[in-house]
């Protein structure tokens, strides 16, 4: 298989903290790597490093995992400006204008989302995600959900199946009719493309029982659970999460001290999503309060056309920093290993040997300037799978 040796690594975040300096994020300065095919063959200091087919000179810049990108919903047709042109001037975010999108998305050919995905898809790789995970929700019907996961299913093996993101109009008369086809006929067709469940739980979503009961048949199903909630309000979204033992619990923006106790020890990792409440206004979590208590945070675009339409991991660092009182340590680690846990993996958002070689090379000499120069072009260059995706500038 071939190997390829990266040299002159001023600085390798290898996200593992029982490699180099002894932090978190594990960085060993001078630094050599190696890949092969599509794994990390080796890691550590430049003057031992092995011989290799092909050299690629990092010229001093930093080396860190590529971001993994744990909550998405890419899969969707049309936009909604105007949206977001009003909650500028004011207008608060309800989660309303989710059926406009859902007009859009079922208006559109599985042909269209694929090519519309792609373009999204192509823009975060080349922003330095290598993992994405991406959620169904914008189709509602049987149909029209199987196609959104059919096409997420050619971008990622993280599909999340997110029937129960709202309740279509045609049903708000009948909620339990929609919740009775969540967990019947749509789960039944959509299970097979799926590796998750999710449920917008919170207000304008779903409520508490009809929350577990989606889950309860999710797992049922062979889904594993994860969560939307206390993004708009308080909610019973942690309680939840910890009762069914979820991968994650995601927006986070409203949590008492009871949901922190909660979390703490309970192996639900906390996935903030500060594009979310950046385009909406809405405020952000408390990640020191979950930082402080020993919460595993991971970090996420939440990308979608209402409420975030961000795709940038580094922008989401660099407000996670910026307003969320993370260190910049703290949030590369939450946007790779705890983006990683929030997906239960171990073979991405870490550069150790065995690992997936999914790297980022900064155009900068360490990890700081993911958030010190935020909008910049600080990704350099992408590997994904051992593959470069991106030719040096
Ligand atoms: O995670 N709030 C629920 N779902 C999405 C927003 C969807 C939308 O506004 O289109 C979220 O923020
Ligand atoms: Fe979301």
């Amino acid at each position: 298989m071939k190997t390829t040796l990266i040299t002159g690594i001023g600085e390798l975040v290898t996200g593992d903290a029982s490699l180099g300096d002894g932090s978190a994020l594990g960085i060993v300065r001078d630094a050599a790597l190696v890949i092969e095919g599509e794994r990390i063959a080796w890691v550590g200091a430049e003057g031992a490093a092995p011989a290799a087919d092909a050299r690629v000179d990092a010229a001093g810049r930093a080396v860190v995992p590529g971001f993994v990108d744990s909550h998405t919903h890419l899969v969707f047709a049309g936009e909604r400006s105007a949206e977001f042109a009003a909650r500028m001037a004011g207008e608060p975010y309800t989660g309303g204008g989710i059926m406009t999108t859902v007009a859009a998305t079922r208006a559109a050919s599985a042909d269209e989302l694929r090519t519309h995905t792609r373009r999204l898809a192509d823009e975060t790789l080349l922003l330095g995600t290598t993992t994405v995970e991406i959620k169904s929700g914008y189709g509602l019907t049987v149909a029209d959900e199987l196609k959104l996961l059919e096409v997420a299913a050619e971008f990622t093996p993280e599909t999340t199946f997110l029937g129960a993101h709202v309740v279509p109009a045609e049903y708000v008369d009948d909620r339990a009719a929609f919740v009775a086809l969540v967990t019947g006929e749509m789960l039944e067709v959509c299970a097979p493309l799926a590796r998750w469940i999710d449920v917008f739980c919170d207000t304008g979503g779903f409520d508490e029982d009809e929350t577990r009961a989606v889950l309860s048949a999710g797992v049922a199903a062979g889904l594993m659970p994860r969560l939307h909630g206390n993004q708009l309000e308080h909610g019973p979204g942690v309680r939840l999460a910890v009762e069914f033992s979820a991968a994650s619990i995601d927006h986070c923006a409203y949590l008492t001290r009871e949901d922190i106790d909660a979390l703490r020890g309970s192996g639900v990792v906390a996935t903030l999503l500060p594009g979310a409440d950046f385009s909406t206004r809405g405020p952000y979590p408390d990640a020191r309060a979950l930082l402080d208590a020993g919460v595993r945070v991971a970090l996420a675009t939440d990308c979608n056309p209402g409420s975030s339409y961000v795709t940038s991991m580094p922008l989401v660092i660099a407000l996670a920093v910026r307003e969320m009182g993370m260190t910049p340590a703290e949030a590369l680690l939450a946007a790779t290993a705890g983006g990683a846990a929030a997906l239960r993996r171990d073979d991405i958002g870490r550069l150790t040997p065995g690992a997936a070689a999914d790297i980022v090379l900064l155009d900068a000499p360490n990890h700081i300037h993911l958030a010190y120069r935020p909008a910049g072009r600080v990704v350099a260059e992408v590997w994904r799978r051992g593959v470069r995706v991106r030719a040096a500038r």
